[in-house]
């Protein structure tokens, strides 16, 4: 077991020390120089069948449905496709319209879980087109989705994902760009600055994995007791990945909350035994979500904030700010959430728990 850990006390932090390596491995063989398109070699979809789609569903559970939420976020800004993204477990009770008009797209690392694959069959059952972006070859979803995108992150032990994650997003920014290519939304020149930022990506996740001991240091003078990660747009996706992580491993309570829906209740739990971890990677959002947490920190709480270098504004209402490079917005919350990793891990470390195996849970959830 050591040996496997190669030198990393737990397989969480190995796992998140590969980032660079499997997000590149995600990205670079299917993203060639002087090409104006993605190569998916699984991917049949043609252009006259997503001009006969009329709705696209994502569909996922726990991390990997924040994933989705990305994805959402992305096809329908970039490619203008309508797109909503749902938990399995929600999905396959509600009877949502499907036909053959329908593209279901479902997420997952183990590709076993038994709410995404009943979705899938579901899906399947009623004509709709699906689509699996998995991890494990072989696994069950990849076999049954006619249309398959894998994420390149090797096998993950931790039962909290962390690389997967970082791959599933990689993925998704790939079919991002390959669909709106397809769609005519995404101009040749544009195709290629988002093609050199996705081949930077790795570098940028090196960077901060870099800066790792720093955020040991402000976990370890961290003591707040309920924690709320605030955000918008893509970054409260992510908000909803670092709150996930921080319950899963440190069980501690926290909450993701879009940024202004704050002042609709949650103001009022705040007080000094509270942390907010404010996200701020997109840049044209950054006043708003600053005022929000100037709120919080009037009121007592403490604040983090996690933002882009040179967003020097955000300096007046945290008081810490954990900086992640420059990047493209479109992935800038992916570097956003290696910070949150290595914050719920340290913290977990902190509590003395169990972090590659917490409690209650399990690594794949094959049965309801
Ligand atoms: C479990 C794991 C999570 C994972 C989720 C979905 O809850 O603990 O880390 O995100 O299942 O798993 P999947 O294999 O479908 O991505």
């Amino acid at each position: 077991k050591a040996a496997e850990k190669n030198g990393y006390e737990h397989f969480m932090l190995k796992e998140i020390f590969e980032q660079p390596e499997v997000v590149r491995a995600t990205i670079v063989p299917r993203l060639s120089m002087n090409e104006e398109q993605v190569k998916l070699d699984r991917i049949h979809i043609t252009k006259e069948e997503l001009d006969n789609t009329n709705r696209i569903y994502i569909v996922a559970c726990g991390t990997a449905y924040h994933a989705g939420l990305v994805g959402k976020y992305l096809l329908e800004k970039m490619a203008r496709l309508p797109v909503w993204a749902e938990t399995a477990s929600e999905f396959r009770y509600r009877d949502p319209v499907l036909d053959s008009h329908s593209l279901v797209i479902v997420i997952s690392q183990s590709g076993e879980t038994a709410d995404t694959l009943a979705a899938l069959r579901m899906a399947k059952r009623a004509g709709a087109r699906v689509m699996a972006i998995v991890n494990v070859v072989g696994s069950t979803m990849d076999r049954e989705a006619e249309n398959v995108l894998y994420t390149w992150a090797g096998p993950e032990i931790a039962v909290a994902s962390t690389k997967a994650y970082s791959c599933q997003l990689a993925a998704m920014y790939l079919l991002v760009l390959y669909l709106s290519r397809m769609q005519g939304t995404l101009s040749r020149e544009e195709f290629a600055i988002l093609r050199q930022e996705l081949y930077a990506l790795p570098e940028e996740i090196q960077s901060i994995l870099e800066r790792a001991e720093s955020i040991r240091h402000i976990v370890a003078s961290t003591v707040q007791k309920s924690v709320f990660y605030i955000g918008r747009g893509l970054d409260y996706y992510a908000s909803m990945e670092g709150s996930l992580k921080l319950k899963e491993i440190a069980y501690i309570h926290s909450e993701a909350y879009a940024a202004g829906e704050l002042k609709h209740g949650p103001i009022a739990m705040i007080d000094g035994d509270t942390l907010v971890i404010g996200l701020i990677t997109q840049q044209e959002l950054t006043e708003k979500t600053v005022s929000n947490l100037k709120e919080v920190k009037a009121r007592g709480a403490k604040v983090i904030c996690i933002a882009e270098e040179g967003n020097e504004k955000v300096t007046e209402a945290a008081d810490e700010v954990i900086w992640i490079p420059k990047s493209h917005p479109m992935a800038a919350s992916l570097l956003a959430n290696i910070v949150q990793q290595l914050f719920a891990y340290y913290m977990a470390v902190k509590l003395g728990n169990d972090v590659d195996k917490p409690r209650n849970l399990a690594k794949s959830v094959t049965v309801e």
